[in-house]
C-alpha cells in the first residue's frame, strides 16, 4: 500500500521571519521561495500581508512568480486582514488564506478581551468570509494546547462548517509534550464531525526543545500537514525544523509509514541559502545541517566511518546534499584518518612515514583547534626535507 502523504507547510517567510534578525525583504523572500519550491515543499506561507505594505507586496510577488506550491497569506479573523491577504495571494494558481483566532482563556481575556461566545461567532463569520473568496482556507486556533479541549473542538467544528479545508493545531508557546499533543490530535479527530474531509495540521514552537518531537507525535496521531521552518527559525526558540522533520520521516520510515515531497538532497543548500540571506549560521551541532552534523574527529569513530560509514552514520551526508568531506582532523584523530587524509591529497604514505608524521600532527593538534590540509602538507614536507615544523597559528588554544 502506498504510504500516506504528509504535506510540508513552510512558514520560514512568515513565522520564521518574525524572529529577531530574521526579517527578509521582497527580493530575499523571492529567492528563498524559489529554493523552497525546488526543495519540494507543498505550501509556502509567504507572509502576513496586513502587517505592512512591504509584506503584502512580498506575498503578492511570491504568489505571482512562484508556480507549483500553494501560496498562503496569514490573516487574523478580521475582515480587513482577510481581504488584504486575499488580494496578496489571489494571483497564485493555488492560493490559500490562513486565518487564526486565539482560543485559550488567557488569550481571550488578556489579549482579545472577548468571551468564548464571541470567539466562536468571529471564527464562524470570518472563516465563512474567507471561504467566499478562496476555496482553500486554513484555520488555526492560536494557543490551542492551552485551550479548554471541549471549547477548542466547538471552535474547530464551527470552522469546518463555515468552510475551512485545513485545521491547524498550534502549540503557540511550545508548552505541550509529545504524548499530550498526540492525545489532543486524536481527540480532535474523534470528536469532529467531518474530520475525514479536512486536513489536520500541526504547528509547534520550540520553547522546551520539543517542537520536532511534538510535530512527529501529531503525525503519529493522524496529522497530515506539518508546519515548519528551514533551520528551525521562528519566534523565540523557533519553530519545528523542516530538515529534522523531513529526515526523521525519511530515515525512520519503519516508524512513520508516510512520505513527504521533500527532495532530501536539496536540504543542505536550502539551509545554507537561508543562513546567507539572514547573515548568521546555525549552531555547529545542529542536526542534519550543522557544520559538525557529519564531522567525525575521534580516532575510533574515524576508523569506523572509513571502514563503513554506517558504523557511526544513520544517513550519509550526500543524502541531504552535504559535500562528502566528513573527516575532521584534531587531537582525537588516529593514524587511519591521517593516512586517509593524505591519500585524499594525493599522498600514499607508508605505515612508518604515517607513524612519524603522526607525532608531529598530534603535537600541533594539541595546540590548534583545527588542523588544515596546509598544516599536514607542511609536516610532510618538513619530515621529508628536515625543515622546521609548522607553528600553531592564531587559533592556538593556550
Ligand atoms: O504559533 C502560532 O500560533 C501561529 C499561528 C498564527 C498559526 O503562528
Ligand atoms: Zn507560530
Amino acid at each position: 500500500m502506498e504510504p500516506e502523504r504528509v504535506l510540508i507547510f513552510d512558514t520560514s517567510l512568515r513565522d520564521g521571519e518574525q524572529a529577531p534578525g530574521c526579517s527578509m525583504n521582497t527580493a530575499e523572500k523571492l529567492v528563498l521561495a524559489r529554493k523552497l519550491r525546488r526543495l519540494g515543499v507543498d505550501i509556502i506561507e509567504a507572509g502576513f500581508p496586513i502587517a505592512s505594505a512591504g509584506d503584502a507586496e512580498a506575498v503578492r510577488r511570491v504568489a505571482a512568480e512562484v508556480e507549483g506550491p500553494i501560496i498562503a497569506g496569514l490573516a487574523r479573523c478580521v475582515e480587513k486582514d482577510i481581504r488584504v491577504a486575499w488580494e496578496a495571494v489571489r494571483c497564485s494558481s493555488r492560493p490559500r488564506i490562513h486565518t487564526f483566532l486565539a482560543t485559550s482563556d488567557i488569550h481571550l481575556a488578556f489579549k482579545l478581551r472577548i468571551g468564548r461566545e464571541e470567539a466562536l461567532r468571529q471564527t464562524a463569520n470570518m472563516v465563512a468570509y474567507a471561504s467566499s473568496l478562496c476555496a482553500d482556507v486554513e484555520f488555526s486556533p492560536e494557543d490551542a494546547t492551552r485551550s479548554d479541549v471541549s471549547f477548542l473542538c466547538e471552535v474547530l467544528q464551527a470552522a469546518v462548517e463555515a468552510g475551512a479545508t485545513t485545521l491547524n493545531i498550534p502549540d503557540t508557546v511550545g508548552y505541550t509534550t509529545p504524548m499530550e499533543f498526540a492525545e489532543l490530535i486524536r481527540t480532535i479527530r474523534q470528536r469532529l464531525h467531518g474530520a475525514e474531509h479536512v486536513v489536520i495540521s500541526v504547528h509547534c514552537h520550540n520553547d522546551l526543545g520539543l517542537a520536532v518531537a511534538n510535530s512527529l507525535a501529531g503525525v503519529e496521531a493522524g496529522a497530515r500537514q506539518v508546519e515548519c521552518t528551514v533551520n528551525g527559525i521562528g519566534e523565540r526558540a523557533g519553530n519545528a525544523s523542516l530538515e529534522e522533520i523531513a529526515m526523521v520521516l525519511h530515515v525512520r520510515g519503519d516508524r512513520y509509514p508516510v512520505k513527504t515531497g521533500i527532495r532530501h538532497d536539496e536540504i543542505y543548500s536550502t539551509s545554507r541559502l537561508l543562513s546567507k540571506i539572514l547573515g548568521f549560521e546555525t549552531q555547529p551541532n545542529k542536526a542534519i545541517v550543522g557544520r559538525n552534523a557529519f564531522a567525525h574527529e575521534a580516532g575510533i569513530h574515524q576508523h569506523g566511518v572509513l571502514s563503513n560509514p554506517l558504523c557511526y552514520e544513520i544517513m550519509t551526508p550526500e543524502t541531504v546534499g552535504v559535500p562528502p568531506d566528513r573527516i575532521v582532523l584534531g587531537k582525537h584523530s588516529g593514524r587511519h584518518a591521517l593516512a586517509h587524509k593524505f591519500k585524499e591529497m594525493g599522498h600514499e604514505l607508508s605505515a612508518e612515514e604515517i607513524s612519524r608524521i603522526y607525532q608531529d600532527f598530534i603535537r600541533l593538534a594539541d595546540r590548534k583547534k583545527h588542523v588544515y590540509d596546509q598544516d599536514l602538507l607542511s609536516i610532510l614536507y618538513g619530515q621529508r626535507t628536515g625543515a622546521r615544523q609548522p607553528q600553531a597559528g592564531p587559533e592556538m588554544r593556550t
